[in-house]
């Protein structure tokens, strides 16, 4: 496998392809994601799929219905609420990625860590067959009512949520800081 390769060419993908997701593949890429991760401690958290129409239906009206509550937004045209519930529901799957924390900072932030480690790795091997992945932490997502939907308990933290879907075009890559800008040398 050319890690190097795939690492430079991966892209996140925004505009999927309709052609469904096979719930099967997503749970061997992430048996393939944790197995790559090498950590010697139980990494604690679970993950909840929508595939189904039914589901991402679910999903998109917890996504609406903090802005539907908002005073502010009160008046949310038709026309955007079609739009969020389009887009939601027009992707294919949804992953989200559940961390558990834990009241010692040091264990919460080592165990966030390696889920985003192998989330990492779950966005690389999904490429590799050619599956998109969008990793997704907007604050909207970020909802009371979605929070409800997953039924997490006050120890879990959502990580974040995989749009995924197949993709016809590959989107350019934004430009990246020469890693020297970043780079500085402890002198003495
Ligand atoms: C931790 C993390 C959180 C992200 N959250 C979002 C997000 O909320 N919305 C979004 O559009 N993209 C999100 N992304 C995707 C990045 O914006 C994306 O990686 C960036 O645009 C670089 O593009 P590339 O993945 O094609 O190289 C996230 C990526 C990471 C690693």
């Amino acid at each position: 496998m050319n890690f190097k390769k795939i690492i430079k060419e991966r892209r996140s993908i925004r505009k999927f392809s309709p052609f469904p997701v096979d719930q099967e593949l997503v749970l061997e890429l992430l048996h393939a994601a944790r197995l790559l991760y090498p950590s010697r401690e139980d990494v604690a958290f679970r993950c909840v799929y929508a595939g189904t129409m039914d589901s991402r239906e679910r999903l998109a009206a917890c996504m609406l219905e903090p802005l539907e509550k908002n005073r502010l937004v009160k008046w949310l045209p038709e026309k955007v609420r079609d739009f969020v519930r389009k887009r939601v529901t027009d992707i294919p799957g949804h992953l989200m990625i559940i961390a558990s924390t834990d009241a010692d900072r040091r264990k919460s932030d080592n165990n966030y860590a390696a889920v985003c480690g192998i989330m990492q790795n779950f966005q690389l091997l999904a490429w590799q067959r050619q599956l998109g992945t969008l990793w997704d932490t907007e604050p909207m997502m970020q909802s009371k009512e979605l929070f409800n939907l997953l039924k997490m308990n006050p120890n879990e933290r959502l990580v974040g949520i995989f749009h995924l879907g197949y993709f016809d075009k590959i989107p350019k890559a934004r430009a990246r800081t020469r890693a020297e800008k970043k780079w500085t040398a402890l002198s003495g």
